[in-house]
């Protein structure tokens, strides 16, 4: 197998790095479409505010016989959710762009949906689908980056592994629920 070369050049690195240091972490090398990213990191991160907020509203009205068990879990998810909107809304400042926190136009912009629901079966459904609809919104955000972004794909892959950690949570509360309730 043939060596793959590697094509650095120092003095062309050091000469770049000296241009544009009101960009921060972004170098010439930025090789993603940077309005592109920024968009897709506010809808994401406008998706985990949906996600804190529906998962509180079901912390606090969860109730009945599982309700304790079930209504922690939401709590931890609900903070691990706004973990995630930190990270990004982090990210993006370090893109050079500003987080959109409006709640004017905050459903739209995020992916998964608020539904409140009625019974903790419903809840629990509820969240089980958003968690799907993150799940699939951060795997294409992770293919769209591939190479361009290695840093927000990185953060993208560890948020995933989360949703899916949720995601099956969720399934192995609502079978426990379910079949009891
Ligand atoms: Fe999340
Ligand atoms: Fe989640």
């Amino acid at each position: 197998m043939a060596k793959k070369p590697f094509l650095s050049d120092v003095q062309a690195i050091r000469k770049r790095a000296r241009e544009h240091l009101d960009q921060g972490a972004i170098t010439a090398g930025y090789k993603a479409d940077r309005e592109t990213v920024l968009r897709v990191l506010n809808e994401a991160l406008a998706t985990e505010i949906v996600c804190v907020l529906r998962y509180k509203r079901h912390y606090y009205m969860a109730s009945g016989i599982h309700a304790q068990s079930v209504a922690a879990e939401f709590l931890a998810h609900a903070n691990e959710e706004q973990a995630h909107a930190d990270q990004i809304a982090q990210r993006i400042v370090q893109l050079g762009g500003a987080p959109n926190l409006s709640p004017e136009g905050l459903t739209s912009r995020s992916h998964s949906e608020y539904v409140e629901g009625e019974t903790l079966v419903e809840m629990l459904e509820e969240n089980l689908v958003a968690e799907r609809i993150a799940i699939d919104t951060y795997r294409d955000i992770i293919h769209y980056l591939g190479n361009d972004d290695p840093t927000t794909r990185r953060m993208i892959e560890e948020i995933l592994a989360m949703e899916e950690e949720h995601a099956d949570d969720i399934k192995t509360l609502l079978e426990r629920v379910g079949s009891k309730a």
